[in-house]
């Protein structure tokens, strides 16, 4: 089977779907790779070094679409609300199609996708089991969102992060806190230890609060009632607004001493809870800094604006989309190694499997035979139940 890498095409995006190093150990699973001219030049892979490794150059990204069984990609139509619906007219029944397509988000455009007939597979739908640890995008650009937060937030910061004793005076550490410790929040604590910070960081679960103290962090603890917190999925669950009501007004004093402040909290299917009002960020030191890493999922900081950087009332509110393309070479390595994995599950004997024959590509497939068939998507995105027959 082909598999084929076209060039990404939404605005500023520099990651590639597979990196040279992957193409011999998709090779030894049968599986022949074909790449769009330049498709990994702005992640450091230059075509040569595909060619080396043995995969085949093609000019334009129509012959890779139709030279292709099998298409992966980062940003998909659908987590590419920009020009991902070009694509669409070079989608066809029965092609696989691998990648970002954001199925919780837009119903029209899984729809659209669906039409075309195309047989998609969505990472973000992956299961969260052990098997499918190696397959897991989004935490592997969830990590690298995280430590790029931290890189950001200390370049935008007045001041430095570690604490110095110089001759010139004491300086003291920068204090970040970190709201959401998932595998985005974990890293970003992690990274600005590293840099010297002093952190804290707050979790809805409070079974994260052993790995944030291990992180050397301090876990911030608020009086809230959290037993159902998670869901057996290990995400978080939402909350009524009474409940964010009373942590906005418990966080307020945590946030307010800080220099810092980086949000990731979300639940999936949902827009983020806002956690950081306006309020909040007037009671802040001026010249402070959050960088909101839910910005794409409607922000946690109320002024969060999606894509700009504000400042407002002294403090600069960072709304990145997308933080993870802003490494594109280590990002494009994981996610190559993620697409590899689950290429190696997908396809046996020159066949692509049957969903019914395995959990994650049952899980993962979104659409087939010009249907959304995935269970869950059709609940949330309030499409009717399928009859199978
Ligand atoms: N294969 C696996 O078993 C596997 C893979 C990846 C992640 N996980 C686990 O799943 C969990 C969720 O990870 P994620 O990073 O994908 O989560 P996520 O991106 O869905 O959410 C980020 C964090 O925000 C938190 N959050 C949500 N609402 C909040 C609120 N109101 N206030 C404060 N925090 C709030 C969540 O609890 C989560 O920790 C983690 O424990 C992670 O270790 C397991």
């Amino acid at each position: 089977m082909i598999v084929g890498v076209p060039k990404e095409i939404y605005p500023g995006e520099r990651r590639v779907a597979l990196t040279p190093a992957v193409v011999p150990l998709l090779a030894k699973a049968g599986l022949e790779v074909v790449v769009q001219a330049g498709a990994g030049e702005s992640a450091g892979y230059p075509d040569a070094q595909y060619q080396e490794k043995g995969a085949k150059l093609l000019p334009d990204r129509a012959t890779v679409f139709s030279q292709s069984d099998i298409i992966v990609q980062v940003l998909v139509h659908g987590a590419n609300d920009k020009n991902g619906a070009e694509d669409l007219a070079l989608m066809r029944r029965g092609l696989v199609l691998i990648g970002f397509l954001r199925p919780l988000g837009s119903a029209e455009a899984v729809q659209q996708i669906a039409h075309t007939g195309v047989t998609s597979f969505s990472v973000e739908l992956m299961p969260r089991t052990t098997r499918a640890q190696s397959m897991d995008a989004l935490s592997s650009m969830a990590s690298i969102a995280g430590y790029k937060a931290v890189v950001v937030v200390a370049d935008t910061l007045p001041r430095i992060f570690p604490m110095m004793t110089t001759a010139a005076g004491t300086i003291t550490p920068a204090r970040v806190l970190v709201i959401g410790a998932g595998v985005a929040g974990l890293q970003a604590i992690a990274s600005a230890k590293r840099l010297g910070a002093v952190v804290s960081a707050y979790d809805v679960r409070p079974a994260v609060k052993e790995q944030v103290q291990s992180l050397g962090g301090r876990f911030v603890e608020l009086p809230l009632e959290t037993g159902e917190a998670q869901d057996a999925r290990g995400y978080a669950k939402a909350q009524d607004e009474a409940f964010y009501a009373k942590q906005r007004e418990l966080l307020g004093n945590v946030i307010s001493e800080s220099d810092a402040v980086i949000t990731t909290a979300v639940v999936p299917g949902k827009k983020a809870p806002i956690l950081v009002t306006e309020a909040m960020v007037k009671r802040m030191p001026p010249g402070s800094v959050i960088l909101d890493l839910a910005a794409e999922r409607g922000g946690n900081a109320e002024l969060t604006r999606a894509g700009e950087t504000i400042v407002a009332h002294g403090v600069t509110i960072i709304g990145p989309i997308n933080l993870a393309s802003g490494a594109p070479y280590h990002a494009s390595q994981m996610y190559a190694r993620n697409l590899t994995s689950f290429l190696t599950n997908l396809v046996k004997d020159g066949k692509v499997r049957a969903p019914e024959t395995d959990e994650i590509i049952r899980e993962t497939l979104l659409t087939e035979g010009g249907e959304v068939v995935n269970a869950r998507t059709r609940e949330i995105l309030g499409l009717p139940a399928l009859v199978t027959q």
